[in-house]
């Protein structure tokens, strides 16, 4: 037996061992409402959906549907999807009233997340994060009928309430695409402004006219306490863009922090049904936003750093509702209820937007008591632990991946040489750590990060860094289907690409072992003045293709551009590859 088989087997298990124990903790990001009181949760890491009565508080039932649902959606009352990240698939799952069983998975593509319903009912659309592509699956054949392509990392997929537009938000760089449904045309992209990143899940107006969605917004100054404090770090707002299309001028801008006591990480919004209330949730400040959306003195031009003085000091035009945890996605039961899917907290909340009471908490299932590694995830996805809290370490490491941004932290204690945030994932085991491989203990890195990317005086102990540890641990590449491709063609091409790489090419004597990574320092020959140390440490070539920027400046947007650009084979080791030889070489990279 191959070892994809006995993992797959290992898989299978595990998956029937877990739907009968507890310990799992759920985390649920999204849910999904059906008329009445009925919902859907997804929840990430239980890899399950709970089927939950929020009139009776009672969770009916539990269903082991595959590995990371992101996203669920109901398709009728006996039907619904859940899109499955980790699989590269969705579920279909059926209802008859308390009971839920899986009909099938359909494989879909690379790391599927966002969903949304075509109005027939007939088809589901699917972004593909690692695939840059929407994909529509055909309900009655199960099979993806067609892609649409975006670029960067698409992350939410809506459709708009007339019908006719499908809407996706992307991440690297973070751009609203605005596809026709008949023609199946693009109809309009367009990045958000200026460093905007980390976009969040938006919520389209009913004449479907305009488009609303939280992230955060890169300042490019470097991490220091003075700038924070000015707000010119890491800043949280909201973007209104009007659909399909729009001048750029036709496009604003919220800030919603405020001086000594900012939002973190902003990430659902939602409008109350007359469109007169607007509902955001912080996961990194535990809170939601109730916004008075008709009077807000929209900014032309720039927002500025902070939240409009009129609105800062009037509840009734920005009321914050602390609910603790992570609040992630959210439905409206009412015009004043709202049901949201606290991740850190396994459980679904009732939350009464006119007293900002928590009506109403129905727990999913887990552990207890956090373990060790969910203590550091806690504290991972926390901004009350950097200064006025603006930002967690969630917000530059997205989930444990990398937000594809350059930040000034400051690490080789120079100023002004930003660099690109380096993914998580894997990072216990490719030290020495930072770019200039400075760091060569996680734990003493853990205290840095905490200390100085942060920006706080919160006290830091050894057991918050054990515990940060334990969690960097878990953070494990996600499958690569390109790596157990059957396509012969490519797989030719990779395994030149291969041979190039350890070859001729030169790239194994830096890039080695199972990380291809090296604990040496070497020049990468990358063009960048300021920095103070010509030398780097390699970064590890796994899951490289799950990247958009490159290299410690972060200025190679593609392999493509790493290669012929910015750190050649010619100038490293002094060999030139054919078009066709970079084109293998690159297939093969993407394979790792
Ligand atoms: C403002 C953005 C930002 C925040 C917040 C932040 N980081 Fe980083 N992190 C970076 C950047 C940029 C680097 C690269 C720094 C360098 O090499 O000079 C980095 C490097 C690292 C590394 C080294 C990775 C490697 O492969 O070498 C680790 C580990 C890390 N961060 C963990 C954390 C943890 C844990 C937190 C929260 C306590 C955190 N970071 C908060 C931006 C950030
Ligand atoms: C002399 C050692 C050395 C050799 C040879 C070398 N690399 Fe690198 N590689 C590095 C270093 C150091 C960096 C980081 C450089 C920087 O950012 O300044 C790097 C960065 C990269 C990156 C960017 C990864 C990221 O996440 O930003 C890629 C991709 C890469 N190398 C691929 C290759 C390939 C393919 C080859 C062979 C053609 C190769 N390297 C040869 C040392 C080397």
């Amino acid at each position: 037996m191959d070892s994809v088989k006995i993992l797959s087997l290992v898989a299978m298990i595990s998956v029937s061992v877990i739907s009968r124990a507890d310990e799992l903790n759920r985390s649920p990001l999204a849910l999904s409402a059906l008329q009445g009181t009925v919902c859907l949760t997804a929840n990430h890491i239980g890899r399950s959906i709970s089927l939950v009565d929020v009139a009776s508080g009672k969770v009916l039932q539990e269903l082991v549907v595959g590995n990371g649902p992101a996203d669920i959606a109901w398709v009728d009352e006996s039907t619904a999807i859940v899109s499955l990240l980790h699989d590269d698939a969705i579920a279909v799952v059926a209802r008859d009233k308390d009971r839920l069983d899986l009909v099938r998975t359909i494989p879909v593509g690379d790391e599927p997340r966002g969903l949304a319903l075509s109005h027939d009912r007939k088809s589901v659309y699917v972004a593909l994060g690692g695939d840059d592509t929407i994909a529509q699956v055909d309900l009655a054949s199960s099979s993806v009928v067609a892609k649409l392509p975006t670029a960067g990392i698409p992350k939410t997929v809506r459709i708009s309430p007339d019908g006719r537009m499908l809407v996706t938000s992307t991440a690297v760089p973070a751009t609203i695409y605005v596809h026709d449904l008949e023609s199946r045309q693009l109809i309009s992209e367009r990045r958000l402004f200026d460093g905007a990143f980390n976009p969040g899940v938006p919520v389209i107006s009913k004449d479907s006219k305009l488009l609303v969605i939280p992230h955060a917004v890169n300042r490019e100054f470097a991490v220091t306490p003075q700038m924070i404090d000015i707000g010119w770090v890491i800043d949280n707002r909201i973007s209104k863009l009007p659909l399909p299309d729009g001048e750029p001028s036709s496009q604003k801008q919220l800030g919603l922090d405020i001086r000594g006591k900012a939002v973190g990480d902003a990430y659902a919004a939602l409008f109350t049904s007359d469109e007169s209330r607007l509902v955001v949730s912080c996961g990194g400040t535990h809170e939601l936003l109730v916004i008075d959306f008709t009077s807000i003195p929209w900014p032309t031009g720039d927002p500025g750093d902070f939240l409009p003085a009129a609105m800062q000091k009037d509840a009734s035009k920005f009321r914050r509702i602390k609910v603790g945890g992570r609040p992630m996605g959210m439905r409206l039961l009412d015009d004043q209820t709202v049901v949201v899917a606290n991740y850190l907290l396994n459980c679904l909340q009732v939350v009464d937007l006119n007293s900002g009471d928590i009506t109403k908490t129905i727990s999913l299932g887990g552990p207890e008591e956090p373990d060790l590694a969910r203590q550091g995830e806690i504290v991972f996805y926390d901004a009350d632990r950097s200064m006025h809290s603006w930002f967690s370490c969630h917000t530059c490491h997205t989930e444990g991946h990398t937000a594809g941004q350059v930040f000034d932290t400051r690490n080789d204690r120079s100023f002004g040489t930003p660099k690109l945030t380096p993914s998580l994932r894997g990072v216990a085991e490719t030290g020495p750590w930072t770019w200039h491989g400075w760091q060569t203990d996680l734990h003493d890195a853990m205290k840095r990060s905490l200390t100085e990317s942060m920006a706080t005086k919160h006290p830091i102990t050894d057991e918050d860094a054990t515990a940060m540890v334990a969690y960097l641990k878990t953070l494990a590449h996600p499958v690569n289907p390109r790596a157990t491709s059957t396509d012969t063609v490519l797989n030719q091409k990779q395994e030149l690409g291969r041979t190039l790489f350890s070859g001729k090419a030169g790239c194994a004597s830096c890039h080695n072992g199972s990380q291809f990574t090296s604990n040496e320092t070497f020049d990468g020959k990358v063009e960048d003045r300021k920095d103070r140390d010509s030398k780097y440490n390699p970064p590890s070539l796994r899951g490289v293709a799950s990247r958009r920027r490159y290299l410690h400046t972060g200025k190679a947007r593609s392999l493509e551009a790493v290669l012929t650009k910015y750190h050649r084979p010619e100038d490293l080791v002094g060999e030139s590859l054919t078009d066709e030889e970079r084109d293998a070489l690159i297939e093969y990279l993407k394979s790792l």
